[in-house]
């Protein structure tokens, strides 16, 4: 009854922000994603008939507000297998935690598989990709690899809430850069931020009546691997979240000076010295810059040197969730 399994982090580039049904977790729009490659959680799962409650080390370390989400995604799994059994989780992340990567992404889509072949479930992808998305809705994206689409749904169970691969990483082998500024302020988590766009933000309406052409108009940009289709596109998607985010009240105001500077600077290697770059800012401080292979270690290197910038990590596209075959 143990099973180990990975994932990794996804980059939105027509990103999610609201939800239209908050206990089932069910995006208000639909989103579309890079899965990265060189950073990853690593999870093992082991049920125990003679545990009370579920344990949980997230590096080593007790976390008792990721094991209260970990629990009520594994109760879902318990529910289809026909038992209690609680579960002794051991997670690891091979990622800063200060990077403000979405780790809920990959930390979901692991566990999910890792429950599912631990408790025999043998459930298909689609499915696994459901029930990541009642952990964190960015984790259901990262149940598959390379570039992936995530439906809005229709239907009030979220059945067809669910993501599901567009184009393998190796039919369009972009990178991904990103650029860690040094913030240590705490920020508001993505589902409050929601929530509190959904209420307050005047834009938040345009932003969903926006948000079908947006996806369409990439999905289309990466069916025809037109990098200066995607990197418009999504350019202009992320700002119109900012714009929505911090129009919200209180205002949800993730840059810091470090965010804006890169954000300059992609735009002028792009612009001025015709490098394939652009960039993209989610719930915090951080840049990913998306560019070719071959632009990666010059884009590293522009914004490494920027003042503010702690750190750049580099990584290509991967393979969605799996198990490892260790247990
Ligand atoms: C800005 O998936 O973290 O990164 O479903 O509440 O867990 P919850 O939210 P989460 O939100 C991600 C928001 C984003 C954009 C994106 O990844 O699409």
């Amino acid at each position: 009854m143990a099973a180990t399994a990975q994932a990794q982090p996804n980059i939105a580039l027509v990103k999610y922000w609201g939800k239209r049904d908050t206990r089932l977790n069910l995006p208000v729009t639909g989103s579309l994603s890079v899965t990265l490659d060189a950073l990853w959680t690593r999870t093992r799962i082991e049920f125990d008939a003679s545990l009370r409650h579920d344990e949980l080390r997230l590096n080593g370390a007790e976390d008792p507000a990721t094991l209260a989400r970990a629990s009520a995604c594994l109760d879902l799994l318990r529910r289809r297998a026909g038992t209690a059994q609680r579960a002794r989780i051991d997670t690891r992340n091979n990622f800063p935690t200060a990077a403000g990567l979405a780790s809920s992404a990959s930390g979901f889509a692991a566990l999910v598989v890792a429950a599912d072949a631990a408790l025999g479930l043998a459930l298909d992808r689609q499915t696994l990709s459901m029930l990541a998305r009642r952990g964190s809705g960015s984790a259901a994206r990262s149940l598959f690899g390379g570039f992936v689409s995530m439906a809005a749904g229709q239907r009030d169970d979220g059945a067809d809430a669910v993501a599901q691969p567009l184009l393998d990483a190796a039919a369009w082998p972009l990178a991904v850069v990103v650029a860690v500024t040094s913030d240590h302020r705490k920020q508001v988590g993505s589902g409050t931020g929601m929530e509190r766009s959904r209420r307050t933000s005047p834009f938040y309406p345009a932003w969903v009546d926006g948000a079908a052409a947006d996806l369409a108009a990439a999905q289309r940009a990466v069916q025809a691997r037109d990098f200066a289709a995607l990197a418009e596109l999504s350019e202009h998607n992320c700002l119109k979240m900012h714009a929505v985010m911090q129009s919200s009240r209180p205002p949800l105001l993730y840059w810091n000076g470090a965010t804006v500077d890169c954000m300059q600077r992609i735009r002028a290697l792009r612009e001025e010295t015709g490098e394939q770059v652009f960039f993209t800012v989610d719930a915090g401080a951080q840049v990913k810059a998306v560019c070719t292979p071959d632009a990666a270690p010059r884009v590293a290197a522009a914004l490494a040197e920027l003042p503010g910038v702690a750190q750049v990590l580099s990584s290509r596209l991967g393979e969605g969730a799996r198990r490892l075959d260790d247990s």
